[in-house]
């Protein structure tokens, strides 16, 4: 097992560190960005089904689902196709209204989670298109969707996800890219920036995960809180409701992510003197707002940890602790913003002595109901 784990101490420590290939391997041969395109066996192949799909249905469960949350704002920014998301326990119990237009997006790390699978049944049987994203090959989800791309992260060995996520992210992406340049609704020259961009994310991870002894001290600093928020709009909302999920699963404190701006509706209530909220204020996308959240924060004496564009200087003088990500373009973000949250729940868990590959009560793929 030693060797496995290549000289880090946990599964989850190598597989964060893993990140920057990772992604890598999933845009290889795929992002060909000299030539300004984007091969996908899967989508080409149904290339004219999916891009005219009246919707989008996206199900999947915990992490996996967390990334269909980033893909709906990637889809409908870049596609224009109107996309939803849900819970695949939630989807296959209730009567969901699914016509032959819609295309159905199963996402599964392991391929093998019993809810998951019950929705891509039910949806088949109503005559939806269900394409598959799954990491592990020639899983139960990869055979029974009738197409689809694989993460190609290696094995996930850590229970809390971390590499399938950002790479399931990077797979809907360049499907979403796909999508808008085939039905025109992302324009050549904005197709060939974001192709450079997402080939410029591993060497930002790179430089991000060197960033790791701040967050080892903010862990240091926060280990025995009993609560936690999360904070973060539009596409970094979902990456504040998985940075409360890693801090829940392997460390046991109690965490909630929301919605910025949705603070005042009712988690303000919780903040006070003892209460840190970690803060994703990046530059790009709905700054100004974050600032005010940030500034509703301090003047409740809540501890501030902020998760910033590099150079930030508004949030640096407001938060207690800050941790810079590289400048990407804002669709992008969360590809960046998701690592230090890793870290800090990881370095918290170590601090607590849990058992971080393999948390209580969890399992790595939940294949009952
Ligand atoms: C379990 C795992 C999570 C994972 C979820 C969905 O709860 O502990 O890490 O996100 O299942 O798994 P899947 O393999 O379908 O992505």
């Amino acid at each position: 097992e030693q060797i496995e784990k290549g000289g880090y101490e946990h599964f989850m420590l190598k597989e964060i560190y893993e990140q920057p290939n990772a992604i890598r391997d999933t845009y290889r041969g795929r992002l060909l960005a000299d030539k300004g395109i984007i091969k996908m066996a899967g989508v080409d192949d149904n290339l004219d089904r999916i891009s005219k799909a009246n919707r989008i249905l996206i199900v999947g469960c915990g992490t996996s689902w967390h990334a269909g949350l980033v893909a709906e704002y990637i889809f409908e920014d870049m596609a224009r196709i109107p996309v939803e998301v849900e819970y695949a326990s939630e989807f296959r119990y209730r009567n969901p209204v699914i016509t032959e237009n819609d295309v159905v997006i199963a996402i599964s790390q392991s391929g093998e989670t019993a809810d998951t699978m019950a929705a891509i049944k039910l949806a088949k049987e109503k005559g939806a298109f269900v394409f598959g994203v799954c990491n592990v090959v020639g899983s139960s989800i990869s055979r029974e969707t009738m197409a689809g791309a694989y993460t190609h992260a290696g094995p996930e060995i850590g229970v809390a996800s971390t590499k399938a996520f950002t790479t399931q992210i990077t797979v809907l992406t360049l499907m979403a890219l796909k999508l808008g340049k085939y039905k025109g609704t992302i324009s050549a020259s904005d197709f060939r920036l974001h192709l450079q961009a997402l080939e410029a994310i591993p060497q930002k991870v790179e430089k991000l995960l060197q960033s790791d002894k701040v967050i080892k001290e903010i862990a240091e600093t926060y280990k025995n809180t009993r609560n936690c928020i999360y904070l973060g709009r539009g596409y970094n909302f979902p990456v504040a409701l998985e940075g409360a999920l890693k801090l829940k699963e392997i460390s046991y404190i109690h965490a909630e992510g929301y919605p910025a701006a949705e603070m005042k509706h009712g988690p303000i209530a919780l903040i006070d003197e003892e209460m840190p909220v970690v803060v994703i204020a990046v530059r790009k996308g709905h700054y100004e707002k974050v600032v005010s959240n940030i500034q509703e924060i301090k003047s409740r004496k809540g501890k501030i940890i902020s998760v910033v564009t590099e150079g930030d200087t508004e949030v640096k003088e407001l938060a207690d602790h800050v941790i810079e990500i590289p400048e990407t373009i804002e669709s992008f973000t969360p590809l960046l913003t998701t690592i230090p949250l890793q870290l800090l729940s990881y370095h918290i868990a170590v601090m607590l002595g849990k058992n971080v590959d393999q948390p209580r009560n969890l399992a790595k793929s939940v294949t009952v109901e």
